[in-house]
């Protein structure tokens, strides 16, 4: 076969770990004898600095027209302590989400069997969980209506979702639930918010039609709990767009770094894929971080664009591997253990594909 993808390497440490993803890219098509052209382009704070734009017509043309993105992170510390800076790199990835229509965030939470004793839960806890969190992406506060008012002194954002973009996301969620244990928990706050009533309302309306799935409801301050008290209770979580920001971040913690947990973005057009973490601007350029969750974004790629199960469980066990032959980043490295570059843990993994 032969793939086009669309590589966005963006701000900070993207370039270097999506650099570590592209060597694991090679490594499993040359095993399996498939053909990838890449295209890079510009998206976040070195779009802007090169067009104005965090999201270039030119980067969209190639995304538009490739199989696959791999996306590394945007943002720039510059742009976050000055509230009036009219354009952001959070903008590109807004806007690359909105005109690929990618509705659909899958944010897959595992633990790593050699990781148990890295996460601040105890490993009673996390050993064995896995869960999957469904983020719907391009609705709610993100894009609701916002503004200023009163001079500036007043500021409002709006959090609103129709039914057909609440629809299209619990439908994704039921058939999820279906392929892995069965049980869907609907996280939102329908004691307060009327767009979570909604939600709850379709959820509720759609649920004898997946009559194998166990559904339950649960609200986002109770979710933020359980998500720590008990993560094993959770198989597939579906909520809206900035609960489940703020929820995936909080989860990451089971699996014992932010440098392990990849996503898919999935819709209308072409599919993204991206570790969950940021630009992690500190580390920029200093070979140091952990490039396993843009690595295992590429594994999400092979499974969820290219339907590549194969391709995708060989830097699977890749990774695994790496994690439990010690072959980790300063995040990861054991007390008095030496802590390997992003490069080289990218080097071993490819090597071992
Ligand atoms: C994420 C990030 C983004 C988000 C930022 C960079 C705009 O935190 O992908 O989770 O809030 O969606
Ligand atoms: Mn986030």
């Amino acid at each position: 076969m032969k793939w086009k993808i669309a590589v966005l390497p963006g701000d900070g440490i993207g370039p270097e770990v999506v650099a570590q993803a592209v060597k694991a890219v090679d490594a499993v098509c040359r095993k399996y004898s498939h053909d990838v052209e890449y295209t890079h382009a510009l998206v976040g704070a070195c779009a802007i600095d090169a067009t104005g734009d965090p999201y270039p017509e030119e980067t969209h043309r190639i995304c538009m027209g490739s199989d696959a993105v791999l996306f590394g992170a945007v943002g720039d510390p510059k742009y976050d302590n000055d509230p009036t800076s009219k354009v952001r790199p959070e903008q590109g990835l807004l806007a690359i989400r909105k005109k690929l229509g990618l509705y659909a965030n899958l944010r897959p939470v595992e633990t790593f069997p050699s990781l148990v004793d890295r996460s601040p839960l105890r490993k009673e806890l996390v050993d064995g969980a896995d869960f999957l969190c469904v983020r719907e992406l391009t609705g709610g506060m993100y894009f609701g209506e916002k503004g200023r008012k009163d001079g500036g002194d007043t500021a409002w954002d709006t959090c609103i979702y129709s039914r057909s973009e609440v629809e299209r996301i619990l439908k994704l969620s039921f058939e999820y639930a279906c392929r892995r244990r069965s049980h869907l928990t609907v996280v939102d706050k329908a004691n307060v918010l009327e767009s979570s009533r909604l939600w709850r309302q379709i959820a509720m309306e759609m649920a004898p039609s997946w009559p194998d799935v166990q559904v339950d409801y649960m609200f986002v301050d109770n979710a933020a709990m359980q998500l720590i008290r008990q993560p094993k209770f959770f198989d597939v979580l579906v909520t809206e767009n900035t609960f489940g920001d703020i929820l995936t971040d909080e989860a990451s913690c089971i699996s014992g770094s932010m440098g392990l947990l990849a996503s898919a973005s999935v819709g209308a057009h072409t599919s993204l894929f991206e570790p969950i973490h940021g630009s992690y601007p500190q580390a920029a350029g200093k070979d140091i971080a952990n490039p396993v969750a843009a690595i295992l974004s590429a594994a999400m790629m092979f499974e969820y664009a290219f339907g590549r199960m194969d391709e995708g469980r060989a830097i699977r066990e890749a990774v695994a591997a790496s994690i439990m032959e010690g072959i980790v980043t300063e995040d990861l490295a054991e007390k008095g253990k030496p802590a390997f570059k992003t490069s080289e843990v990218g080097d071993w993994i490819a090597n071992r594909i």
